[in-house]
């Protein structure tokens, strides 16, 4: 839909939102109309280089053709189901995804914080089945984002924050330990905790990777201890981060982890993967939803996550992500840039990551700010040098005019 084909104007579709709108995102001042490739394009036609991906989803770019295309086919055949029907995307989906990762299982949901919700579940119910009515507590990060639905709220490590405040009481048996150091961890873990749960990179947080040895060191707790080792990736996963699933470039195989995002090319839907033995935790009625595993969202993923394979975005990820982080070093005021393949953070060393944010969108460049410092940087997996250079520029130019 475009103002100009219903005889609409900008202001007309701002006053729908000024009036009905819960007011919870403060939104850039243009309307996002159409979108391909890296590129997103207002209601006057220009142009923005799109290194936000609507919050890390469009990985394989804006309306990808075969993501489109798959979307008209399904909506011309069949809708929506529910899950007392099989239904053919679904179906190969559930395939593609668990042959892909080396998982056995896959339970679909809506979106991030539902796969995290239902994690949350499964290790509950898991620990409460095979060891008793006291074996329900997760350890989770500091620092850490996993979603605004109240379970995963309270998994959450923000206390105080704005995220937070005012929605306690929170579920009980959820306790926070700093992310990054396996020794904390250890203490915070007692003879009632079931699992352990951490995103291999954390994104709202500020873009602050997991080490090596904290991943494989929680591996071996969790094995030690009979704890499950839960990791979110519905951020990191497909490819983001350089390998097809965060998990796999760490070389540390979690029990069960979640994903939504880039799954879906911008279509909602979640899920979460495991082994067949832990599957088992849930038999009928123990979980369900109405809409998870909607055929459009289904067959809409079957391409996103094949266009990723087949296109080896990972890669690209990995290697144009390298390329990027190592010009943004040359940015004024720098304090760090950190990241992995194309999730990407720069710290500067003065509290502008808001201004950067919005004078950036000004130029034509679209980003997130995640810390007062810090501004996030996810464009899509297929992104050029020349793209990532243009990006640095504008950056420049916006860093160099504020301070
Ligand atoms: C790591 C992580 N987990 C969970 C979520 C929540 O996902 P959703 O917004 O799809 O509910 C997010 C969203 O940013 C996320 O980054």
């Amino acid at each position: 839909m475009k103002l100009n084909e219903i005889g609409m104007k900008k202001e007309d579709i701002k006053e729908m939102y000024d009036t009905y709108f819960y007011e919870t995102f403060k939104r850039f001042d243009f309307i996002a109309e159409s979108g391909h490739d890296a590129y997103l394009t207002d209601e006057d036609g220009k142009e923005y280089l799109d290194f936000m991906a609507g919050i890390a989803v469009n990985s394989a770019g804006h309306c990808n053709p075969k993501v489109v295309e798959a979307i008209k086919a399904q909506c011309e055949t069949l809708i929506h189901a529910s899950n007392y029907c099989y239904t053919i995307p679904q179906g190969m989906l559930a395939k593609l995804i668990c042959e892909s990762i080396g998982m056995e299982k896959i339970y679909f949901q809506n979106s991030g914080a539902e796969a995290n919700e239902v994690m949350i579940k499964l290790a509950r119910k898991y620990g409460k089945d095979n060891y008793g009515p006291n074996r329900y507590k997760i350890v989770t990060a500091m620092n850490s984002f996993h979603g605004r639905t109240l379970a995963t709220l309270a998994a959450t490590g923000q206390p105080g924050s704005a995220i937070q405040h005012n929605y306690d009481p929170f579920i009980p048996g959820i306790t926070y330990a700093e992310f990054n150091n396996l020794k904390a961890f250890e203490e915070a873990c007692d003879e009632d905790t079931i699992a352990v749960m951490v995103e291999p990179v954390q994104g709202e947080g500020g873009v602050i990777p997991a080490t090596k040895e904290f991943l494989q060191g929680l591996r071996k707790l969790c094995d030690e201890r009979e704890m499950l080792l839960l990791f979110d990736e519905v951020q990191t996963g497909w490819g983001r981060t350089g390998s097809l699933m965060a998990y796999m470039g760490f070389d540390v195989k979690p029990d069960c982890v979640s994903m939504a995002k880039a799954m879906g090319g911008g279509m909602p839907i979640g899920a979460m993967c495991t082994s067949a033995k832990l599957a088992l935790t849930f038999g009928p009625g123990a979980h369900g939803s109405t809409y998870a595993g909607n055929p459009v969202c289904c067959a809409a993923s079957y391409a996103q996550v094949k266009e990723i394979i087949d296109n080896n975005l990972s890669e690209n990820s990995e290697r144009i992500g390298k390329y990027f982080r190592e010009i943004l070093e040359k940015l004024p005021h720098v304090k760090e840039v950190r990241g992995m393949g194309l999730m990407i953070g720069v710290e500067f060393d003065k509290d502008i990551a808001t201004d950067v944010k919005y004078n950036s969108a000004d130029e034509g460049l679209l980003m997130t700010a995640v810390r007062p410092a810090v501004i996030r940087l996810v464009p899509p997996l297929n992104v050029t040098k020349e793209q990532c250079d243009k990006a640095f520029e504008i950056i420049d130019k916006v860093v160099k005019e504020l301070v």
